[in-house]
Parts: C-alpha cells; structure tokens; sequence
C-alpha cells in the first residue's frame, strides 16, 4: 500500500517535470552527485552544508537518513529571489502528501507564511518534536560527481525543489537536545516522495538508489557508482545485499537473525526463525538494544574479553573495560568484533573494533552500545558509530540494502578519502 502511493506519487511527480523541465534548458546530465559531511564533535550528528535560494547561500543541515523531506528554518528572514509556495490543491502539494491547507494569521505575509499554501509535517528527530510547515520550492545546488566516479564538480543548480519551510521553534533546543552550531534544518534522506534523494534522482534522472558514507568527513552519493576514494579504490564495487523494507512510519529498516562475536551465537530469546527488526539511523550516536538483547549481547562479550578487566560503567554505556590492557590495529581497538548476520547465514556485517567500543574517559573503554529498555522504537536501532566507515547503499528501485561487508579501513582506505577537489 505504501509502495502503490509512493509509485503514484512519482509518476504525478514526473509529469510535473516534464512540464518544469521544458521550460528551462537542459544542460549538461550528471549520473551521481555527492554531499559532503562532516561529524560535530559535541553532538556526533552529521552536518551537511546545503546550498539553496538565489542568489545562494550554503548553511548547515543536520543528516536524517529516515526524515521525509528537506526543512529548514525560514525564520526571521529568508530571502530569495526564487523562492515559491505551491497553492493548495496543486500536484507538488499531492506528491507531498499535504492534507492541511495553510492561512497564516499575520497581514504582512513572508516565507514560510502565507495563505491558501498547503502544510506538512515536519519532524525534529533529535528533540522529538514536529510542526506544520509551509510547502516550499527553491533553487538547490548540489556538485555533481566527475571524473568517473573519482572527484566532485562545480555546483549544479536543480530549480525549484521542494522543502518544508519552519517556524524557528522548531529548532529549539534545550539542555538535553542539542544541535551543531548553525544548524538550520534537517535533510531527510527516507523514502517519501520529497525526500532529498527521491527528488534528486527523479529530477535529474539518476537510478532511484543513494548511499552514505560516514566518518569524521563524510559523503552522501546520489546516483549508482563508481564511487572511488584515494587511492583509487571503488568502494561501490563487491557490496553484500540484504532486502530493505520499509515501515508503517517510512523508515528504512532490515532484519538480523543473529549476532556472533568469536563466530559463537549470542544466545538471544527472540525466536531464530523470524528476523529481529532493525532501523538504521545517523540522529542516534551509538546503537540502541532492546533491554534482553542488550543484556545477551554484553554479558556474552565480556566472556569472550575475560583477561580484560572491567571498570565501573560509564553513561551512557553498560559494559566498559580497562584501557590500558587494550592494544591497537588498523581497525580500531584490537577487542573481539561483532557480526551482524541478516537475512542468510552468508550475509554477514562485521564490525571490528573501531565500530563496537568507544573511549570512556581516560581509562574506560566501553562497547558503544545503549540499553533502550524494554520496548525501544525498535528492537535494535543501528547508530552512526556503528555506521562510519561502511559504505551503505540504499537501492530504492531493487528494494535493497547494498554494503560493504568489511569496515573499509581493512581495504586502507575510508569515507574521508573522496577528492573533492574537480
Ligand atoms: C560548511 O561551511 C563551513 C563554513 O564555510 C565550513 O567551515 C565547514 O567545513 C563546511 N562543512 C562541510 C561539511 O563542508
Ligand atoms: C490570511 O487570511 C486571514 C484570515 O482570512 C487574514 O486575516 C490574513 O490577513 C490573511 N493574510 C494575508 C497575508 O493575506
Ligand atoms: C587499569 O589497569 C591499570 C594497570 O593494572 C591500573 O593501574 C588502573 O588502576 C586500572 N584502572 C581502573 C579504572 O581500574
């Protein structure tokens, strides 16, 4: 049922090209483009300068691999010169899946508030907190990918591509939810038909596929390979597949059907045969259990560390272990790494050390993982950290997940060596 939607909503969407399309021309056709991101130390969410409006301007947005849409703070004053609101009724208010239609209280209209504009939801993932916000379009610039995969060209201009344009409030941020500095909005990366890659690929004609790449520089790429980072490797090539479904809510989400650390079975209670639920996403830092299967998972790996000592735990972490008796390789902490088998036996995600702990304080290291209680949003919940360094492929047309099996820093190489330079 969200399939046939979506598909509708794409082929409205199309028709509305074409006639946007014939009235600008055409110039030269990229086949993938590339974001660069970059990790903010204090709040470990990836940030992405996005250029819009005209003339342009670049500010930071904050990377939300399951958000709807592009949105962004349009207070108090966003000026542009391209900037459009379509009409309630109109076919981008359709393919956005607006239901409100929006009067807007005060007499001098400005971005973001005018009338008979329609509304959608726009959530705050790291607050929690959502808001009806006008439906905009505007010029979007975004560099294109040359040289074969190897490096990134000047910015192309995509016309009036949708967002949802919010009050400031709903940037908000209190003690507990903090945002990078600058930050004006949220790129949403999900499935909806105005999310940031299904936009991209069906305005500029690239396969329906995107992948993300995070380390403390990162890379978001629209459009299929080659992607090929220094020195010369094309980390697009020999991924593991597993399907990729999506949820009642529109997040991305795969199954695992056990964990291994030492090739041994974490003994978990969910029954084998159906696949445990598992979201991904790059607003959480570390990846959430659900209470039994964090308490499986972290007791079975402190038996498999036993000539480690323990130390006292450190917030957020259940299971820390003494630094110094921990020695170093080329994939991070030399400890016991964690593998993820999904959907077959053979389809194995291996994380090593540099994705399962993380330093806590001076002389902790802990498994960076977090105990989400007994009913998390999901049973397990795939956080950044664990993210960095993979290359994740979400093919959107093939229903499924494409990765790299092996963090890339075995291959001696990582997110961070893209050139960018043309
Ligand atoms: C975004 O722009 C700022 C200021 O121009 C710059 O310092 C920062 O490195 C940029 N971030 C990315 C991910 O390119
Ligand atoms: C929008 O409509 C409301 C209610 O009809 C009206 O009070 C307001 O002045 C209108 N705003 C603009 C900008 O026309
Ligand atoms: C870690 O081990 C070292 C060496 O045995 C010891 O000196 C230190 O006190 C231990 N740290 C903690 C927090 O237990």
């Amino acid at each position: 049922m969200i399939m046939a939607n979506s598909s509708s909503h794409l082929h409205l969407f199309s028709t509305l090209l074409i006639i946007i399309s014939s009235t600008q021309a055409q110039q030269f056709k990229p086949t993938s483009l590339v974001l660069a991101i970059h990790k903010d130390p204090t709040t470990q969410l990836h940030i992405a300068n996005i250029t819009q409006r005209t003339p342009k301007l670049s500010f930071p947005f904050v990377i939300d691999l399951n958000g709807h849409s592009l949105w962004e703070n349009c207070d108090p004053r966003y000026r542009s010169s391209t900037y459009q609101a379509p009409r309630c009724g109109s076919p981008q208010c359709s393919l956005a899946g607006a239901r409100a239609c929006l009067t807007c209280p005060s007499s001098r209209p400005r971005q973001g508030c005018h009338n008979n504009t329609c509304g959608v939801t726009s959530i705050n993932p790291v607050s929690h907190t959502s808001g009806l916000t006008e439906l905009a379009e505007d010029a979007l610039s975004v560099r294109p990918i040359t040289n074969s995969g190897s490096n990134a060209g000047p910015l192309l201009t995509v016309p009036r591509f949708l967002f949802a344009c919010a009050p400031a409030s709903l940037l908000r941020q209190t003690k507990t939810n903090v945002l990078p500095k600058g930050v004006q909005g949220f790129a949403g990366l999900g499935p909806s038909p105005i999310a940031f890659p299904t936009q991209l690929s069906s305005r500029l004609g690239l396969p329906r596929k995107f992948a993300i790449c995070l380390d403390y520089d990162g890379l978001v790429l629209f459009g299929d390979g080659p992607y090929i980072v220094l020195p010369g490797i094309d980390i697009s090539k020999s991924l593991s597949y597993t399907p990729l479904a999506i949820t009642r809510e529109g997040e991305y989400s795969i199954g695992i059907t056990s964990i291994q650390i030492n090739n041994k079975n974490v003994p978990l209670s969910t029954s084998t045969s159906t696949p445990i639920a598992t979201k991904i996403s790059t607003v959480i830092p570390y990846t959430i259990l659900q209470s039994d299967i964090f308490k499986a998972m972290t007791q079975f790996y402190a038996k498999e560390l036993k000539s480690v000592p323990r130390v006292a735990n450190v917030a957020p972490f259940g299971m820390c272990f003494n630094a110094t008796y921990i020695g170093y390789s080329r994939m991070g902490p030399a400890v016991p790494g964690i593998d993820l088998v999904l959907h077959r036996k053979d389809v194995v995600w291996r994380l090593f050390g540099a994705n399962v702990v993380t330093r806590g304080g001076n002389d902790a290291v802990c498994l960076a993982f977090v105990d989400g209680g007994a009913r998390p949003g999901a049973p397990i919940t795939v956080g950044a950290m664990q993210l960095e360094n993979y290359l994740l492929q979400f093919d959107l047309g093939g229903s499924r997940l494409g990765f790299t099996r092996d963090t890339l820093l075995f291959q001696r190489t990582r997110c961070s060596n893209f050139n960018f330079t043309s």
